[in-house]
């Protein structure tokens, strides 16, 4: 099977979570290459369900390898509120979590100068850490290990913070010496956890094992890639896997991209296929969508094949798996964008500025719905023969095969495509 990318191609929030969970059973290690607790998967396994923002969804797998890959930013407070949990439900974090001693170190003051950005964020400070390290002043986890010299480090970043917050008259509210403290303390029960991931990855891999890259957000959040400003300030999009875990693009063998079989998206921006009406309230009320880390509502729409088409592009997709299928049972008719327009002209290429974006008219296709419960179907022959139409009319819309579905959170509410690339990955099933 190799080394598998597995990232959303829309606005976050495609369901990746269940999906990393599933398949991180076929892999030895699953890794997380950029973000931080912006993110949140939900894994529900039976009764039980479990938010992760940090750590890999694969640390829910016995005996698997979770990394915290290089290219993330770590809040230790969040990270040791996750690590808890996990313990409390009797997983053994300490053997199977690895944190890079490059992933940078998130601080209060991250999050206290995120009250200057309006573009809809997390508000967890991810965007001001991300700034850190692209402006060289940054701690990594390394340097917060480095007992001689963190507390001069620290206050030497938390001038500069506190400087830039009276500026933006923000009043900081934390306090060094107290962050210090806290810090210094967690950093003593990281300190087994924290490694060269970069050399642990690339050593297993010439050992003959094989890598799960689990994407955080998506490709339409990606800082590049994405509806610049109204993104996150990581590389979302296959080539984050590749700087965020130290890991050669030539050692990848696969590329899975996740989308819902509607959209959502969370925070500002453009969305040409928003539904602001009763249609959009009851996607939202049917799938639940609320953001599993702020709470806040999601907005809605129908599935947008040019967007895909392009997150497919940027990512060089092997195969698709649709999401939440199960949301559109009731639906008599079912719209689905195929193409943007300005005005007379067709649109070929995403725009790149997000005004361009808020002005393209999106075209509809209108599908014939199924209006029958698909939850509780086990095989994709006994899918409803206008949901396998749905499925065939996104594969041949967007170009990339439909290799699974997904329509319900539990495990066995997953049906892989027979024949597809995805099920010649070595994924015939979950068993
Ligand atoms: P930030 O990542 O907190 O800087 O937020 C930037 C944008 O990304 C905002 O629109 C957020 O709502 C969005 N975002 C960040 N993480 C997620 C996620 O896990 N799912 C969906 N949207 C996200």
């Amino acid at each position: 099977m190799g080394n598998m990318i597995i990232l959303g191609t829309q606005w976050g929030d495609e369901g990746k979570g269940k999906l990393v969970d599933l398949l991180a059973d076929k892999f030895d290690i699953i890794a997380r290459f950029q973000g931080g607790h912006n993110a949140g998967h939900t894994i529900q396994i039976r009764d039980r369900k479990f938010v992760l923002k940090l750590i890999p969804s694969g640390i829910l797998r016995p005996g698997k390898i979770a990394v915290i890959g290089n290219g993330m930013v770590i809040d230790p407070i969040a990270l040791f509120e996750e690590i808890d949990q996990l313990t409390g439900a009797g997983i053994d974090v300490k053997r199977q979590l690895r944190i890079s001693n490059r992933a940078h170190i998130l601080f209060p003051g991250h999050r206290a100068m995120e009250a200057r950005l309006h573009i809809g964020t997390t508000k967890r400070g991810i965007g001001p850490c991300y700034e850190d390290k692209a402006g060289r002043r940054g701690l990594r986890v390394a340097d917060l290990l480095d007992s001689d010299t963190f507390t001069e480090n620290f206050e030497i970043l938390a001038r500069e913070h506190d400087t830039l917050l009276r500026a933006f008259c923000i009043q900081p509210e934390y306090s060094v010496a107290e962050t210090t403290a806290i810090y210094r303390e967690l950093a003593e029960r990281m300190r087994p956890m924290v490694a060269d991931t970069a050399l642990l990855l690339n050593r297993a891999i010439r050992d003959g094992k094989q890598v799960l890259f689990e994407g955080a957000q998506a490709t339409m959040l990606d800082l590049d890639h994405g509806t610049y400003p109204f993104v996150t300030s990581s590389s979302a999009s296959a080539g984050g896997a590749c700087v965020g875990t130290g890991v050669a693009p030539t050692l990848i063998h696969s590329i899975v991209g996740v989308a819902k079989a509607y959209i959502t998206r969370v925070g500002g921006g453009p969305f040409p296929t928003e539904s602001l009406g009763a249609e959009g309230d009851e996607l939202r009320r049917r799938g639940n969508e609320f953001g599993s880390v702020t709470g806040r509502p999601r907005r809605c729409g129908w599935f947008d094949a040019p967007l895909l088409r392009y997150t497919g592009m940027v990512n060089n997709l092997d195969t698709l798996v649709i999401t939440k299928l199960d949301i559109l049972d009731h639906l008599d008719r079912i719209p689905v964008c195929t193409t943007y327009r300005v005005g007379d002209e067709l649109l070929d290429a995403m725009p790149a500025i997000s005004n361009g974006l808020s002005r393209v008219e999106p075209a509809y296709e209108c599908l014939p719905g199924w209006q029958t419960d698909t939850s509780q179907v086990r095989s994709w022959d006994d899918l409803p023969a206008a949901a396998r139409s749905y499925l065939d009319f996104l594969e041949n819309q967007v170009g990339v095969e439909v290799g699974c579905v997904s329509m319900g959170p539990e495990r066995d509410q997953t049906l892989i495509r027979p024949g597809s690339k995805f099920e010649k990955l070595g994924l015939k099933s979950w068993a």
